[in-house]
């Protein structure tokens, strides 16, 4: 069985799905940048972003002049961000490590002032790597620090026809996608808030549904895309909770 390293490598090698293939940003940062707007939030803070992968979103915040630290497992999806940051002269502004996700971060508590997720959490399958992220990020992130949570939805057009085990619905439903082996749970908006409920407090919420088939195609094949976009905090203070 190969590792979730390996099957992401050959997933960049090969590139079947858009994030892997496009250089265009996703659609959820323009909203979660005016929101940040809104807050008065200005660029030059320090930017977590868990599963950054080739750097379409690392990029476009980095020449916005936040400091972006990317993390992901494929060190071939680093690479490429790398060798983009440094031919668009803002490699300064850009730190990347080849770290899995679901293990201790390597920073500081309360290290960062901003976290974005997009398309990287629903990755994770296992309660324990999923326990383990939530706990890490809250940890890395300032107190009242604001986190996008952009994940796909089980209504998505291409992951529902590969949907395994609809009954776990509390934590997201859990899906395998053949061709590439790669793995991930769906999550509509109020699964992600019960997940991150007493760490984070969502202050937006979306369901977003796209009909571009010219972005939104894999395997060759158009779909309709549907995502799960929520902005939350950070609660400063853990209240104990119940479960897990
Ligand atoms: C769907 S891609 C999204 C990439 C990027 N966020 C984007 O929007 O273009 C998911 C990313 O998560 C990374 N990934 C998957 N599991 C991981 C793990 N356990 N630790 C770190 N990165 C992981 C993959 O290598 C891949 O780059």
């Amino acid at each position: 069985m190969r590792s979730t390293k390996e099957i992401w490598e050959r997933e960049y090698s090969g590139k079947n799905i858009p994030s892997s293939v496009s250089s265009r940003p996703s659609r959820s940062l323009p909203i979660f940048l005016d929101f940040l707007r809104s807050k008065n939030i200005k660029p030059g803070g320090k930017i977590i972003e868990p599963g950054c992968g080739r750097g379409r979103n690392g990029l476009y915040m980095a020449k916005l002049g936040f400091d972006v630290f990317g993390l992901d497992i494929a060190s071939n999806a680093l690479g490429e961000f790398k060798e983009r940051a440094d031919v668009q002269g803002i490699a300064p502004r850009v730190h990347l490590y080849n770290t899995p996700i679901s293990k201790k971060l390597p920073f500081p508590d309360k290290f960062f002032d901003i976290g974005v997720d997009i398309e990287a959490f629903f990755r994770l399958v296992t309660k324990n790597d999923i326990y383990t992220y939530r706990k890490e990020i809250y940890r890395v992130l300032k107190d009242g620090a604001y986190l996008l949570q952009y994940q796909l939805h089980p209504g998505d057009g291409y992951y529902k026809s590969v949907l395994r085990d609809p009954s776990k619905s509390d934590d997201g439903i859990a899906v395998f996608q053949d061709k590439n082996e790669t793995r991930g749970r769906l999550y509509t908006t109020t699964q992600l808030k019960y997940l991150f409920s007493g760490f984070f407090a969502p202050r937006m919420s979306r369901t977003l549904e796209f009909q571009d088939i010219t972005y939104d195609i894999m395997y060759g094949m158009p779909y309709r895309r549907k995502l799960s976009l929520v902005i939350f905090q950070k609660i400063p203070h853990r209240p104990p909770r119940a479960r897990p």
